[in-house]
């Protein structure tokens, strides 16, 4: 019922989270009252990408504390919580079962409904949080380590369309790729991020891909960006000379931004949506933000983007998937609930 309190689960990657929402009056957003986040990415940064049995036993040893950790700084106690969500897909296998045992227990331990959420619909969600309800239909460019793709918003507790996606790696991969190339650690979206500031975006011009005048309208391809910059960089160090690591991070940014912001007002424009939304973890890119800002406005587009700290994973956007959907009246999930690694939209 309006008012109550559901505690959401994220397991599906690196991060483990934690977080309490308020469900909303009909019509409403979501009230976040705190969420915890543990994260195992400095174990798997020697590696250069995540491991996923590290992944899966970092999660195991940091649930509880988690959990107990988020109820502490939301002020909730857990006789207040009438539901508990959890990503039940997409993601990795044995990390997503460490989330949904859990938040199975926690659900049998309190008598109250469990809601398996999509990853992706959590992402989306986590907005609403920050900005309120959202219109729909609204056009998501939702950008993480693990998935590129336009979404049509219906309803975010449950009509999501895919209108576009990468057809081989997702943006946030390309930039932990080209971070493990010039040797900067993961993940590679904060460093390049911060070392683009100081390098010149038009040094290089590296390919935009998917932008022909034959190439599918929507959807993406980054992994010839990703080898276009493995030739340049070995290329200059076979010539014996310098990389200008700064305007290699600043003009392969700027190849993934330029794409992203043009296919996303374009898709908009074409299919009559006025809002935009930007989420998902490359979401807290600098100049991701500024440029789809620019653009929206050119092209009379109203945008949202989540805070930086709304668009990495974390347990509040999965719950206020839960608050929707419970809120909507759609029954629980079965106690059959189980990780889906491929689980689409
Ligand atoms: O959404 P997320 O936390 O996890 C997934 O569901 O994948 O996204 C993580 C991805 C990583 O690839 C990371 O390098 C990228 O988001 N990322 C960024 C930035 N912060 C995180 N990419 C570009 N710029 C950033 N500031
Ligand atoms: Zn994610």
């Amino acid at each position: 019922p309006p008012g109550s309190i559901v505690l959401g689960i994220e397991s599906s990657c690196d991060e483990t989270g934690a977080g309490l929402v308020r469900v909303p009056e009909p019509g409403g957003a979501p009230q976040l009252l705190g969420h915890e986040l543990a994260s195992s990415s400095d174990q798997h940064a020697r590696f250069g990408g995540v491991v996923p049995e590290i992944a899966s036993r970092a999660h195991l040893e940091s649930m509880t504390h988690t959990v107990r950790s988020a109820f502490a700084k939301a002020g909730v106690q857990r006789s207040d919580v009438s539901a508990v969500a959890v990503t039940c897909g997409p993601g990795l296998a044995g990390a997503l079962l460490v989330g949904v045992a859990a938040a199975k227990a926690y659900a049998a331990a309190w008598d109250v409904p469990l809601y398996g959420v999509n990853h992706l619909a959590g992402h989306v969600a986590a907005d609403t949080l920050e900005h309120g309800p959202l219109p729909t239909p609204s056009l998501a460019l939702l950008v993480s380590g693990g998935h590129t793709q336009l979404l049509r918003i219906g309803d975010l507790a449950g009509d999501i369309t895919e209108i576009g996606t990468t057809i081989d790696d997702a943006a946030g991969e390309a930039y932990d790729k080209v971070a493990r190339i010039l040797g900067l650690g993961y993940p590679g979206g904060p460093v390049i991020d911060r070392l683009a500031g100081q390098g010149d975006p038009t040094a290089i011009a590296f390919p935009r891909g998917l932008t022909g005048p034959r190439d599918a309208r929507y959807d993406f391809s980054f992994s010839g960006l990703k080898t276009a910059v493995a030739r340049w960089v070995e290329a200059r160090q076979r010539a014996g000379e310098p990389v200008p690591v700064e305007d290699v991070c600043a003009s392969f940014q700027e190849a993934v931004v330029d794409v992203l912001t043009a296919k996303t007002v374009r898709a908009a424009t074409d299919l009559g949506i006025g809002t935009v939304l930007v989420a998902g973890g490359v979401a807290a890119n600098g100049r991701l933000r500024a440029l789809a800002q620019q653009r929206c406005d050119a092209a009379g587009l109203l945008l949202r983007v989540p805070r930086p700290g709304l668009c990495t994973d974390n347990g509040a956007m999965i719950a206020a998937v839960g608050a929707l959907v419970a809120a909507s009246g759609a029954a629980p999930s079965s106690p059959l609930l189980s990780g889906d690694p491929g689980l689409p939209v």
